[in-house]
């Protein structure tokens, strides 16, 4: 069966692209790695994406009169690779509504919460601040609205006494390598089954949507 492609969107380093790059290496693994697109010329994943001989785009949002004319361009890209799934991916630009309307269904992102806790900018921080013991990551659809689509996976990892946002930022990191690649492999599974806002994984115990950290 023809492997599902998967664009990639980043601003920064790319640890969460590159964890989905290394799972897709796995011949079993049913999706594939089609392009990565980032806004920024100096996004630190480009450099990886090229090492592992994948194409990559540049799209400066600078060049853009408005945000949707951004996505446009953006999406022009990913359709010019055949990409069946958008993952977000540490992208740090807000997009219009028109992107996940156009994308519907198969556009989704990794938060670093435990959504609908925290949403926007440093929300490791803010968990942090709120004096939460449990935090995490979340994978999820992207919707108009900020870091609020559907769920389709979670993973937590405890808030310890004297966490830093830096130390806390790390516990989830190490999640979000491991969630993202399993959501996406759920996705091109066809397992992925959206109603009335809600995200059934078909195939998949409901509690194997959670994962818990065994590793502080
Ligand atoms: C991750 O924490 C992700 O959850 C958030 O932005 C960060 C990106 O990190 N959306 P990386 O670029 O994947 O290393």
């Amino acid at each position: 069966m023809a492997k599902l492609k998967v664009g990639i969107l980043i601003s920064g380093r790319g640890s969460n692209m590159a964890a989905l790059i290394r799972a897709a290496e796995a011949p079993d693994y049913p999706a594939e790695i089609a392009c990565v697109v980032s806004n920024v010329a100096s996004a630190g994943g480009l450099a990886i994406a090229r090492a592992a001989g994948i194409a990559t785009a540049v799209v400066p949002h600078k060049d853009f009169p408005d945000r949707e004319s951004f996505d446009r361009a953006v999406s022009a890209e990913l359709e010019k690779q055949g990409v069946g799934l958008v993952a977000l991916a540490g992208f740090l630009r807000i997009l219009s509504p028109w992107f996940p309307q156009h994308w519907a269904g198969r556009v989704i992102n990794i938060h670093p919460s435990l959504l609908p806790a925290f949403k926007g900018l440093h929300v490791q921080q803010q968990a942090i601040d709120a004096g939460v013991r449990l935090s995490g990551c979340t994978v999820h659809f992207v919707v108009p609205d900020l870091d609020a689509g559907p769920i389709v996976a979670q993973a937590a990892v405890p808030v310890l006494a004297g966490d830093t946002g830096d130390s806390l930022s790390a516990r989830i990191l190490r999640q979000e390598h491991r969630l993202y690649p399993l959501a996406v492999r759920w996705f091109a599974e066809g397992r992925i089954v959206e109603a009335a806002g809600r995200v059934k994984v078909e195939g998949v115990e409901p509690d194997a949507t959670l994962l818990f950290s065994a590793a502080y």
